[in-house]
């Protein structure tokens, strides 16, 4: 049984992967509802936080269906991220994560995210002061290292736990593969086989089926596994790896019944979660994944992703409901 602190997550949790645009509250209720475990927001920046910039604290909404949720922060400079975690504990998450992972070079440039693998003294200081300042667990998210040459995550995590970390969810790229190649878990075996290590030791970074999951957890015996990609427009991808160990059987794709109601479901918390004309707006980058793979379906979608209208964008949803029923879905 894997436990955040005092959270159970229970045996091999899947961890919703932070995406920025993508795990806001709406796409988080439904991954969970689909079976998440752990959910986490995009990551926000601590500097934006600081000033109060609105579109930094409305990322820090937070759904009591969602729990347990981590809020996702980022920065390098430590009296930043020390007022960040003040202002993030007011929206009473259940943990806070940091973010040393993110490879953008605006991020990195500024040795926030992966940028602070080129300074591991700094990643545990400012770790252990997060810890100090706060009750809530506090949890990491990063990569294996800097480059090719310079991965030291076994003794990085060792580390970070030594200073109070309480998980630590590895994705197995180094930042200058950004997202290249194939991820490598087997640095992220060597952390969890490190007999010194205690936490929970979660494996990211391509598992895209259940069989992926399973590899994860049975040939890399890691604690758990953060699915990122693989769910973006298919919350569904939790319940069939679930089912996936309990049966070692496939569900079958959702149907179109089931996809609609999740579109149908996305955009109505995007609705109550942030107004009429941002709801539209924003849900509408999640309709091709809901209905890929379904032919000549531009015209639906541009009535989708056009109209500002919230009643025209769910009419489109029942004619679509309607004109596809019983479409299989490979
Ligand atoms: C659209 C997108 C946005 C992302 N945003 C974040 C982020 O805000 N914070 C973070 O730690 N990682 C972010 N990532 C990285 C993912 O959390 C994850 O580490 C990566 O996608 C590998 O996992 P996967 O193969 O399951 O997708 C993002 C990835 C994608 C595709």
């Amino acid at each position: 049984m894997a436990k955040i602190g005092s959270i159970d997550v229970g045996e091999f949790p899947l961890l919703l992967a932070p995406m920025e645009d993508v795990s806001d509250p709406p796409f988080r209720a439904l991954c969970k509802e689909q079976g998440a475990d752990v959910v986490y927001t995009e990551f926000i920046s601590s500097e934006g936080l600081i000033r109060d910039a609105a579109k930094s604290t409305m990322k820090l909404d937070i759904y009591e269906k969602e729990r347990p949720v981590g809020i996702q922060i980022f920065g390098a400079n430590l009296d930043s991220m020390l007022k960040s975690v003040e202002i993030v504990e007011k929206s009473n998450p259940d943990i806070i994560d940091i973010n040393f992972g993110c490879p953008v070079k605006k991020v990195v440039s500024k040795g926030a995210g992966a940028g602070i693998l080129k300074d591991i003294d700094l990643m545990v200081s400012l770790s252990e002061a997060m810890v100090k300042h706060t009750d809530l667990p506090i949890t990491v998210k990063t990569r294996l290292g800097w480059d090719h040459d310079s991965i030291k995550i076994v003794e990085v995590a060792e580390r970070l736990q030594d200073v109070g970390i309480k998980a630590i969810s590895i994705h197995g790229r180094t930042r200058a593969q950004m997202y290249k190649g194939e991820a490598d878990w087997g640095p992220i075996a060597e952390v969890k086989n490190n007999p010194r290590m205690h936490i929970p030791v979660f494996g990211n970074g391509d598992v895209d089926t259940p069989e992926m999951a399973k590899k994860m957890r049975d040939e890399y015996g890691l604690d758990g596994a953060m699915i990122g990609r693989a769910s973006i427009g298919y919350p569904w991808f939790f319940k069939e790896v679930k089912h996936f160990f309990e049966t070692g059987e496939h569900l079958p794709p959702p149907s179109i019944e089931e996809r609609v109601k999740a579109a149908r479901r996305h955009l109505e918390m995007s609705i109550d979660w942030k107004g009429e004309k941002l709801g539209v707006f924003e849900t509408r980058r999640h309709y091709t994944n809901y209905f890929k793979g379904i032919p000549h379906f531009k015209e639906y979608r541009m009535k989708m992703v056009t109209s500002d209208d919230a009643a025209d964008v769910f009419a489109a949803f029942d004619e679509v409901e309607e004109k596809f029923s019983g479409y299989q879905f490979a």
